[in-house]
């Protein structure tokens, strides 16, 4: 780590869900490859001591880690720090700043529920503990904009916006990385994408699962607060944003942020919402729960490259298949040279961006072998690699370490993500009841009527 990196890593939250399945698991990689060797003092409400904490670094790594790696594993326990104690009581900041010992860099880590960002900022503010540190905030960012703004000032009572790391997990995704990358790196694309080229661009994020256990969590949320405000308008941003002017973090930022302010707030028109039969007796979901397992909607993108281009995005639980993927539809030959017309949305970008796989392919027309000037659909594959790409968390924590906020959502970005999706948050409209194993309510299909429909993922 260089010298500007952080000298610890304080984990708030060291007894939930998410240390258990993404970040212990992503701090055993970091000791493995880059070298990770700085204490980790977990901090949480638990009555738990440090071997019981160690205990469940090892059940983290035996069921989300790399188990097979048993010397990163102890080189990391033996890393371990624990503090027991109510975040609303100054003596368990006090003892966090006594487990710290001589650091003075330290990272903070905030996976704790979204209520207690502000007690747990203001908690490290007085202890002293926040001089020379840095704060990493998992989504949700708030609840809506109002309680994102709210958030934002509290955060900034304490840190500066610097300091202020705010995790979007898909932002560490290799396929989302590269999303940018072949669009910016080939000079090929850049004279196609736009709205003289581009007929209309889907993205689906389809998980054949439902909430996991996590029905408390996800009454707070719903699809729009739990992927759609965060994911997918960062998906789209990435499709969507112009080239970056000079280098750096804030270049690319900056252009992300000026794709979110083009895009209109949402009408009750653009969204149809759905809920899974079987979610209401899922535990911790309420009997009559309204809360939207599945969104479809329709961006209006007003900006000189794309307006008039439907973006339509859709995401759900229990869902048809597991699978995220991208597809930009060019427009049709503007002459039918052959007999045969040619298919609507033959020529597309396909980007799969997870989970087990990652995706570029291009869609095009070939003639078939034979005497008529007919002809198939095909795909090139530019590239389709699966599993050993480094995990979000990993490169996430990392940069975070480091000081790189380049794939951390500034303040402004989610202030105008949230600006887009508020109007709908409040719906009083019932969701539409869809079949586990589905694609959604039929309703849905018509956000995408007007590009064809939507395609359900690639099974190749
Ligand atoms: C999380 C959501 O942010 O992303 C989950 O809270 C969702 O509901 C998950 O399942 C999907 O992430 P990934 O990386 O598995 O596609």
């Amino acid at each position: 780590m260089d010298a500007t990196g952080s000298d610890a890593l304080v984990l708030f939250g060291a007894t939930g869900d998410l240390a258990f399945r993404k970040i212990f698991p992503a701090l055993q990689a970091l000791v493995a490859h880059q070298g990770f060797e700085q204490p980790v003092v977990g901090v949480a409400r638990s009555g738990l001591g440090l071997d019981a904490l160690r205990q469940r670094l090892g059940a983290s790594i035996d069921a989300h880690g790399d188990r097979a790696d048993r010397a990163a594993t102890e080189r990391l326990l033996g890393l371990l720090r624990y503090v027991d104690g109510d975040y609303r009581d100054a003596d368990t900041f006090y003892r966090m700043r006594q487990a710290l010992g001589a650091a003075r860099h330290p990272l903070h880590y905030l996976a704790v529920p979204p209520s207690l960002f502000p007690t747990v900022i203001d908690g490290i503010g007085d202890s002293g503990c926040a001089q020379g540190a840095r704060v990493v905030v998992e989504k949700p960012f708030g609840r809506d904009l109002a309680s994102a703004q709210a958030l934002n000032r509290a955060a900034h009572r304490v840190f500066a916006e610097p300091s202020i790391f705010r995790i979007d997990h898909y932002l560490g995704k290799e396929s989302v990385q590269n999303l940018l990358f072949f669009r910016f790196a080939n000079a090929f694309l850049e004279p196609l994408w736009n709205r003289d080229h581009v007929e209309a661009i889907q993205v689906t994020m389809a998980e054949a699962f439902g909430v996991e256990g996590r029905g408390r969590f996800y009454e707070e949320v719903g699809a729009i607060r739990d992927v759609i405000q965060n994911h997918l308008l960062q998906v789209v941003a990435h499709l969507a944003m112009e080239p970056p002017v000079g280098e750096g973090a804030e270049a690319l930022r900056d252009e992300k942020v000026k794709v979110f302010r083009g895009i209109r707030p949402l009408a009750a028109s653009d969204v149809v919402r759905g809920q899974y039969a079987g979610y209401r007796d899922e535990d911790g979901v309420a009997p009559d729960s309204q809360v939207e397992t599945f969104a479809a909607l329709r961006l209006h993108l007003d900006s000189w490259r794309w307006a008039g281009v439907p973006f339509v995005l859709r995401a759900g639980k229990r869902l048809a298949s597991t699978a995220t993927e991208v597809r930009v539809f060019l427009k049709r030959p503007p002459q039918q040279v052959f007999r045969e017309a040619v298919p609507p949305q033959s020529n597309y970008f396909r980007f799969r961006l997870g989970p087990d796989r990652m995706a570029i392919a291009i869609g095009a027309r070939a003639k078939r072998s034979g005497v008529g000037m007919l002809g198939d659909d095909i795909e090139l594959l530019v590239c389709n690699e699966r599993g050993s790409q480094m995990g979000a968390y990993e490169r996430l924590i990392g940069d975070a370490i480091r000081g790189d906020p380049t794939l951390f959502a500034r303040e402004d970005g989610v202030e105008a993500a949230w600006r887009i999706v508020d109007p709908v948050l409040a719906s009083s409209t019932p969701p539409i009841p869809y079949a586990p194993g589905s694609w959604g309510p039929a309703q849905a299909d018509a956000q995408a009527a007007a590009c064809g429909g939507w395609r359900a993922p690639s099974e190749g």
